[in-house]
């Protein structure tokens, strides 16, 4: 059986009087890969702000259950990687996983062993000593992971994680992603299908701020494709 680890009930975000997230519900069950998909504007990003706790909400609930109780203070259970993350040109890759880990928490000695384990998860191992400013988009995109994982957390949120690179950045991301799926829950916005196709299980669809389909990628590929070919034979 699976057990839900997010639960989203009637969410709303107003900036002034408009309404971008109009009253969304949904919930996240453990180990499971979904993606929040939906076109520019729709309101991915205020949604996601609002779960990892960036954004306080204009209405509804959030809670992220730990063993089945609702945690007080959800943000040391989430790892994130905003849609465009910035980095400390100056610092190398190992000294801004090391300046990550210890603000989510890790004693140092834990950091920097999880920095030496997180470089080599990210095929980053040989550049850890190399300074941020001089990586390329894929290489940062993959650094801004390790960030978001360096304290094990129970929920990756990721805003769209491929959508700025080459398709080659995107091929690592992406696979890399499907590894990381196996061990931890993940939700990741993206405007693409087929990269929710990709990685995903499941799908939320949100439109004007409202949710316009959730459910499995299997249910909705049944429910909603059509043939390409139809053909109609006379008598
Ligand atoms: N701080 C803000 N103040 C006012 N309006 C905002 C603010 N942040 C977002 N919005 C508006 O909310 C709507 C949803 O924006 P959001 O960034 O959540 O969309 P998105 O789905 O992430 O889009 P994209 O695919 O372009 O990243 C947009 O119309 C945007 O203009
Ligand atoms: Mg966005």
């Amino acid at each position: 059986m699976t057990r839900t680890l997010l639960q989203v009930r009637d969410l709303s975000k107003r900036f002034k009087e408009r309404k971008v997230v109009k009253g969304i519900s949904f919930s996240i069950a453990e180990g499971c890969c979904t993606a929040l998909l939906g076109p520019n504007g729709a309101g991915k990003t205020t949604t996601i702000s609002m779960l990892t706790g960036l954004l306080q909400p204009s209405g509804g609930s959030i809670e992220l259950l730990i063993n089945g109780s609702p945690a007080a203070d959800r943000r040391p259970y989430i790892g994130f990687l905003p849609q465009m993350p910035v980095f400390y040109p100056w610092m190398t890759g190992a000294e801004f996983l090391l300046y990550a880990g210890e603000l989510a928490g890790l004693t140092s000695r834990e950091a920097k062993r999880m920095t030496g384990e997180w470089l080599e998860a990210v095929g980053l191992s040989g550049e850890g000593k190399r300074r941020i400013g001089g990586y390329s988009g894929g290489m940062k995109q993959r650094l801004g992971l390790a960030q978001a994982l360096i304290h094990r957390p129970k929920l990756l949120i990721l805003d769209e994680p491929v959508s700025a690179l080459d398709p080659k950045g995107r091929k690592d991301v992406l696979t890399l992603l499907q590894r990381i799926r196996r061990e931890t829950t993940v939700l990741f916005s993206t405007h693409v299908l087929h990269d929710a196709e990709e990685i995903c299980d499941e799908i939320l669809m949100i439109h004007n701020g409202n949710l316009a389909l959730q459910g499995s990628l299997d249910h909705v590929r049944r429910t909603y494709s059509e043939p390409v070919i139809r053909l109609e034979v006379g008598e």
